[in-house]
């Protein structure tokens, strides 16, 4: 299984695009080494990469949420605090017990959930806000 950046995940903004699609590449090297076996490595600098990636990426779409006024700013916002809480946690028990079946498996969950819940449904909901405040009369 891999993911796929497909057109209509483009919000038209180049830095939200780049890290979505930075995610997905991310997301696919991974899943590659746990089937390859070699996990142990790829997963410390994944962690880095993610811990870092959401403290940019979120503050980047919330500072554009927050620019046009996003009805859904709030939500938004805490689903984002969500996602860093559990991200943690699972950093926190993967650093306990190493990598094994089970936080492999609820690493993957959690990415394909974050995807799936997230970067499909509630970015692409204030991407079709924006879209629609900044040219009004197309529609
Ligand atoms: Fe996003
Ligand atoms: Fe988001």
């Amino acid at each position: 299984m891999t993911l796929q950046f497909t057109e209509d995940l483009l919000t038209g903004f180049s830095i939200i695009d780049e890290k979505h699609k930075m995610f997905i590449e991310k997301f696919n090297v991974l899943l590659d080494s746990f089937r390859t076996n070699s996990s142990e490595e790829v997963i410390d600098p994944f962690f880095d990469f993610l811990t870092k990636y959401v403290k940019e990426h979120f503050l980047e779409e919330e500072t554009l949420m927050f620019k046009y006024a996003y009805s859904g700013y709030g939500q938004h916002k805490i689903e984002h605090q969500h996602i860093s809480e559990k991200l943690g946690k699972i950093k926190d028990e993967y650093s306990i017990s190493g990598a094994n079946m089970s936080n492999v498996t609820q690493m993957t969950e959690f990415l394909l959930r974050w995807f799936i819940d997230h970067i499909k449904r509630s970015d692409m909901q204030y991407k079709a806000y924006i879209e629609k405040k900044a040219k009004p009369a197309a529609n």
